[in-house]
């Protein structure tokens, strides 16, 4: 950890998610009928970098629509956050689309990361501290899908907007989705907040595959970095040349699945336990479920959340909402 870095932060909580973690996940997710391994360890630091890798690739349309709706609507978006916000960013990464947001912001107080990969968000948090010297910026390492409570939100100053851009929830699923919505709400209710959140939309299935998909093959390379975790971390043996890449949208369930395919009969040990595979199996690494903007109103209304203005691009790509409380003070 770089204590150097932690110093210019006004203050770092370290949940401590990770390695323990990591190891029973992977033993639970390859011992299930349908193997599968959570898609929130995608994001070591490897993994981290890959993944903004992917967010500058011409097929990943996410990126580039999100950030520019959020600059060609800075002036409502920036009205709506108000004066005196603290932003607290789920999945903060590269904590690179908040700047957008704060270079207009009218007297932001403070900004809260939270992520999971240790060392990308202390040092994206120590840059946003050296670019914004005003702004109290905290960094908190842990799931941002559990790390609602947490103390570093408790007694933060100002008004909190939880931003929670590139369509993250997607990566949930629905109950999930709608259980998160809902415990944002709550927050919401006790501290008189508003989220901005960035979903994508539902969209022709070339467009969709070809993102997850990408001709230099990064995404394929972000999919197979669990396995080099799994190696380096946990001392699991798997053969990367014997594994490859598949990502297709479903159709009938609304989501891009990503997976690794095993392309040969092979067994992989971990921990005294042998897992094996026959050709053609798959390991379910991730979903990314995307909504109507009806599907998206309606989750927020189970949630009770009400979405108070969308902005969505010419093309209907993607959307970005600012929603409040639907019963303020429930
Ligand atoms: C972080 N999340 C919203 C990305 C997505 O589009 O579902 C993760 C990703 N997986 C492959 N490419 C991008």
């Amino acid at each position: 950890m770089n204590f150097q870095l932690i110093e210019k932060l006004e203050s770092f909580h370290d949940l401590e998610p990770e390695i323990e973690d990591f190891r029973s996940a992977v033993l639970r997710g390859l011992s299930a009928k349908n193997k599968y391994l959570p898609c929130k360890f995608f994001y070591d630091l490897r993994g981290s970098h890959l993944f903004d890798q992917i967010c500058e690739l011409d097929e990943y349309y996410v990126t580039r629509t999100e950030v520019g709706l959020l600059k060609e609507n800075l002036a409502e978006i920036t009205e709506c956050l108000g004066p005196h916000c603290h932003l607290i960013e789920f999945g903060s990464g590269s904590s690179s689309k908040v700047r957008i947001l704060l270079d207009e912001m009218e007297k932001p107080v403070g900004y809260t990361g939270i992520d999971i990969s240790r060392d990308h968000l202390i040092s994206s948090c120590a840059e946003l501290s050296n670019l914004y010297p005003n702004l109290g910026v905290r960094a908190v390492c842990g799931d941002y899908s559990e790390a609602l409570n947490i103390p570093a939100l408790e007694n933060s100053p100002g008004r909190p907007v939880a931003f929670f851009p590139g369509s993250s929830l997607g990566n949930f699923d629905e109950t999930d989705a709608v259980n998160f919505l809902a415990r944002v709400a709550t927050f919401l209710s006790k501290s008189g907040g508003g989220l901005l959140i960035g979903i994508d939309l539902k969209k022709d299935e070339e467009i969709l595959n070809a993102a997850y998909d990408d001709s230099k093959g990064i995404t394929a390379a972000f999919n197979l970095n669990l396995l080099v975790r799994a190696n380096e971390e946990i001392g699991a043996g798997f053969d990367l040349s014997a594994f490859d890449h598949r990502a297709f949208y479903n159709s009938r369930l609304g989501r891009i699945e990503m997976h690794l395919v095993s392309t040969k009969p092979q067994s992989v040990e971990i921990d005294d336990v042998t897992f094996s595979f026959i050709p053609g199996e798959t390991i379910h690494t991730e979903n990314s479920y995307k909504y109507s903007l009806k599907e998206f109103s309606s989750m927020c209304a189970k949630a009770g959340l009400q979405s108070t203005k969308v902005w969505r691009d010419s093309k209907d790509l993607f959307s970005v909402h600012y929603i409040e409380n639907s019963k303020p003070g429930a």
